[in-house]
């Protein structure tokens, strides 16, 4: 990169806002986006802030046809002083350069993007939203933009960063959900791209979705891709369950995406002396601790939806019903601290606001 500056090319054009009482999640999209661009030897170069607008991109561009592409999502938060915060962007940067390794992307340089992300973020900041529930969301992404059929690593590349006003990601929103245990179809497998955030592990997802839709299911829970038998993730949400007393999360095994709020979630059980652990959790143990009547709390957790309770999941034939299909206290007190920290209401003594 020659010169690390953004030049910024105002929009003359500002678009309507959306009602933010009846704000959708990803629907509409702010006045301005982040640009920069990267070929070889140059590297990444020409950041700017420009009007949100279509792109022109060749139709062979290497996106389009092989999925080397890699995403984010973070949120900036209307607090209740005025500040505008984001949350723990950091992380999301680092997990952005993790993905890139993944996909023979090149690596970002972390702090220069937040930087112009914050620059983004303040021109648009009359989009934030300041409805109970509301953020702008931020969604970083890189497409791989080489006009070449061939399957390689693309030497050209644009980062781009888009920004949306939203709502609640379920329109269940903080009430617990039916999930369908997937047999079938998996998300991922240890070595393959589970650990990485690219669109397609969630075109790969859609197919599961479609058919338990279909039977009144919001989402499926992931089992591992080998022995369909441990527990990965649910939807696109890491998750949770609160068996006898001790929460528990399935460990990082190289197929399940390491996510901030889940990271977040397993700091604030720590720092509340709640049991936590992160290990391997079979449908079968899961089960046993349902009849044993221990199973006290199922819930995921992501950027969008923050925390999601878990009411019921139907596994071969059979019904496990989570807390009567109520929220439990755990992931209420969950969603209420880490929702809290995010608007300004609740003290952060994690340093995770910016
Ligand atoms: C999340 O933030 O939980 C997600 O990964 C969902 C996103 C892909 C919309």
């Amino acid at each position: 990169m020659e010169e690390w500056t953004v030049k910024v090319e105002q929009s003359d054009n500002k678009k309507e806002k959306p009602d933010t009482e009846q704000l959708e999640f990803g629907r509409s999209f702010t006045d301005h986006m982040f640009v920069m661009d990267y070929s070889e030897p140059v590297g990444w170069h020409d950041a700017r802030i420009v009007p949100y607008q279509p792109l022109t991109i060749e139709p062979s561009a290497m996106a389009f046809h092989y999925g080397q592409s890699v995403f984010e999502g973070m949120k900036a938060y209307h607090a209740q002083n005025g500040d505008i915060q984001l949350f723990r962007p950091d992380k999301n940067l680092a997990r952005l350069n993790h993905s890139n390794d993944r996909l023979c992307i090149p690596p970002i340089d972390e702090e220069f993007v937040l930087k112009a992300i914050k620059q983004l973020v303040y021109m648009d900041k009359e989009w934030i939203p300041k409805a109970e529930g509301t953020s702008l969301y931020i969604r970083p992404f890189i497409i791989s933009t080489e006009p070449y059929l061939g399957v390689a690593p693309s030497h050209h590349y644009k980062l781009i960063v888009i920004l949306s006003p939203v709502g609640a990601y379920y329109k269940e929103g903080i009430n617990p959900v039916k999930i369908a245990v997937e047999n079938h179809y998996v998300r991922a497998v240890k070595g393959g791209t589970g650990e990485a955030k690219t669109g397609g592990n969630y075109a790969s997802s859609l197919k599961a979705q479609e058919v338990v839709g279909k039977q009144g299911y919001s989402q499926v829970l992931w089992l591992d891709g080998v022995e369909k038998k441990y527990i990965e993730e649910v939807g696109s949400m890491n998750v949770f369950f609160k068996i006898n007393g001790e929460v528990v999360t399935p460990a990082l095994n190289g197929s399940i995406l390491s996510g901030i709020t889940r990271d977040s979630v397993i700091e604030m059980l720590k720092y509340w002396d709640i049991p936590v652990s992160e290990r391997r959790i079979s449908m079968e143990e899961l089960y046993q601790a349902y009849l044993d009547g221990q199973l006290e709390e199922a819930f995921g957790t992501g950027t969008a939806a923050v925390i999601s309770p878990i009411g019921e999941l139907a596994w071969e034939g059979k019904k496990i019903h989570v807390n009567e299909g109520e929220i439990g206290n755990v992931a209420k007190r969950l969603y209420d601290t880490m929702s809290g920290i995010q608007y300004g209401k609740v003290e952060d003594p994690f340093g995770w606001i910016v």
